[in-house]
This record gives structure tokens, C-alpha cells and sequence, in this order.
């Protein structure tokens, strides 16, 4: 059976993106995927709690996709997860202490996208996994099998278009893994 993924995407304008907007293109038709442009469905940051749970509720797969802003992710997405994870929901507390709850066994990925190069994250900055444990530590504190990330870097300005187009099938595939 195939793997059903839901694809939280966290970006502040798809209007103007480039990078996201064309790797979220290449998983346009495959019915296994569900992607939630978030901050489309929730300029006021408004969180539909219930509808989130139930698209997490279907999918094997959580997969963050969006892009670094200030070494971290887009606001809405905190605001997500501080919603949407919620106690009943994410972890209970209990006697026995926390009990992990709808998260548990679900796969967890991050798909970003970096305007700086490689080499800027394995100097100045540690690491892009270093700047996100905020993501990954959450999804394993909620019991989830954090997978190997898509990470795209120089995607400013050094990214090509046709770089761009041979990561969009790598993209869909490492999403459907
Ligand atoms: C407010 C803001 C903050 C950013 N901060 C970072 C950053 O900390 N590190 C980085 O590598 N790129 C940073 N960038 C660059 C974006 O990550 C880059 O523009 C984006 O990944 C391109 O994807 P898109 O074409 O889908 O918009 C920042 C961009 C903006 C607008």
C-alpha cells in the first residue's frame, strides 16, 4: 500500500516564491500526497485545529516544507505546531508520566529551502539540522521517526532554473519514500 504524506507548507507568499513553488508543483498529481499551504488557508493565523488534526490523523508521513527565515522557520509554522500539537492530541500527561498519542509512529521529514550555500552551514553556522531541533526534537519527543531532510541551499540567487528542475523529481520522490 502506498505511503500517505501530508506536506505542511510554511511559506509566508507562495506568489513570490520560486524555489517552493516549483518543488510543491512536481507533487501536484499524485493523490497519495496532501499539501496544506497554511499560511493561504490561514492569513490570520487562525489555525483550524480540528481539520489539522484530521489531515495528520490520515498521513503516515508529516513532511515541514518551507523556507529558512532567520534560522528558523516562518512564524505560522510555530503557531501551527503550538496549535495543532496540542496536549490530548500530540502527548498526554499522565500518572505514569507523558504518553505519546496520535504523533507516535507517523515519519516526520523537513523539506527547506536555504538562501545560503552549503559551506555557510558548515562553518559560521553549525549545521541546518543545528538551527531546526526545535522541529526535529519535537517530532521525537511526540514518538515520530524523524527521516532524512530535503535540504536546497543557495536558493536565492545561485540556484539555476535548471538545477531547480532536477531537484524537483528527487524532491518527489524523497517525499514518497
Ligand atoms: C525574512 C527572511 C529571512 C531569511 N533568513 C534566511 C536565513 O536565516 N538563512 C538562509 O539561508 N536564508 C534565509 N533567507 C532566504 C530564504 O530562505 C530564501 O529566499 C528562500 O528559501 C527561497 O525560497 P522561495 O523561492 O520558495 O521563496 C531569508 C529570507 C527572508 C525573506
Amino acid at each position: 500500500m502506498s505511503k500517505k504524506v501530508l506536506v505542511v507548507l510554511a511559506h509566508d507568499d507562495m506568489k513570490i516564491s520560486r524555489v517552493n513553488k516549483r518543488l510543491v508543483q512536481e507533487l501536484e498529481s499524485c493523490d497519495n500526497i496532501e499539501v496544506r499551504d497554511i499560511k493561504a488557508l490561514y492569513p490570520d493565523y487562525k489555525i483550524d485545529i480540528e481539520a489539522e488534526q484530521e489531515a495528520i490523523k490520515k498521513a503516515d508521513k508529516v513532511v515541514f516544507q518551507f523556507p529558512m527565515f532567520w534560522f528558523n522557520a516562518p512564524s505560522i509554522l510555530k503557531e501551527w505546531m503550538d496549535k495543532v500539537y496540542s496536549l490530548g492530541f500530540a502527548f498526554d500527561v499522565t500518572q505514569d508520566g507523558y504518553q505519546r498519542r496520535e504523533l507516535d509512529g507517523r515519519e516526520f521529514m523537513l523539506a527547506v529551502s536555504m538562501g545560503g550555500h552549503e559551506a555557510a552551514y558548515d562553518g559560521d553556522y553549525k549545521s541546518v539540522d543545528e538551527c531546526l531541533t526545535p522541529y526535529i526534537y519535537t517530532a521525537k519527543f511526540c514518538g515520530m521517526k524523524v527521516v532524512e531532510p530535503f535540504y536546497t541551499y543557495r536558493a536565492m540567487q545561485n540556484l539555476s532554473d535548471e538545477k531547480l528542475e532536477a531537484l524537483a523529481p528527487q524532491f518527489k520522490e524523497a517525499i514518497l519514500k
